[in-house]
């Protein structure tokens, strides 16, 4: 597909995302490079919700084991490695679940990399049935998500490691 991303002008937040969706497949499609579909997701979804913050941490084999490490992501620098079970990110890890925050302040164990972030989901990337990377989206506002979201992400977080030509 071309590189310009059509952004629709909607106000609703599930038409904005059915924009997308097969915008994202397309960007995908043909494409092996995981780090490079993940850099292209995060932009694709910055451009069309402006998040404060949106990125992967990808689950890395390190001296200690395995932990999160950050990947591809648009938005203000953040922590760079996360233990399993810790915050959220290490949460939607272990549970292999999506996690919607709607007030960070109220999740226990959140990790504040950065303080204007008010309201997260965190998304677990699978690759043949194993967590292989989180899809994390912070918002300066409060209760930014909920199943919309979750559900659309979801599916774009499958893209990245189907097979598809
Ligand atoms: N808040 C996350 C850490 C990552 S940053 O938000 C980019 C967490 O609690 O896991």
């Amino acid at each position: 597909m071309s590189e310009e991303l059509f952004i629709s002008t909607e106000s609703d937040k599930d038409a904005r995302y059915r924009a997308l969706l097969p915008q994202v497949r397309s960007l995908m499609a043909g494409e092996p490079d995981a780090i490079a579909k993940m850099a292209n997701l995060a932009a694709a979804l910055c451009q069309t919700f402006h998040f404060f913050w949106v990125g992967f941490y990808r689950v890395v084999e390190g001296e200690k084991g395995e932990e999160l490490v950050l990947g591809p992501f648009q938005g203000p620098i953040a922590c760079t490695r996360i233990q399993r079970g810790r915050g959220v990110c290490g949460t939607a890890w272990a549970t292999r679940q999506t996690v919607v925050v709607p007030d960070v302040e109220q999740f226990p164990g959140h990790i504040a990399c950065n303080s204007a972030s008010r309201s997260e989901i965190v998304v677990p990337v699978f690759r043949e049935g194993r967590v292989v990377a989180v899809l994390d989206i912070d918002s300066e506002n409060l209760r930014a998500f909920d199943q919309v979201d979750a559900e659309y992400l979801e599916r774009m977080a499958a893209y990245l490691f189907e097979e598809m030509s």
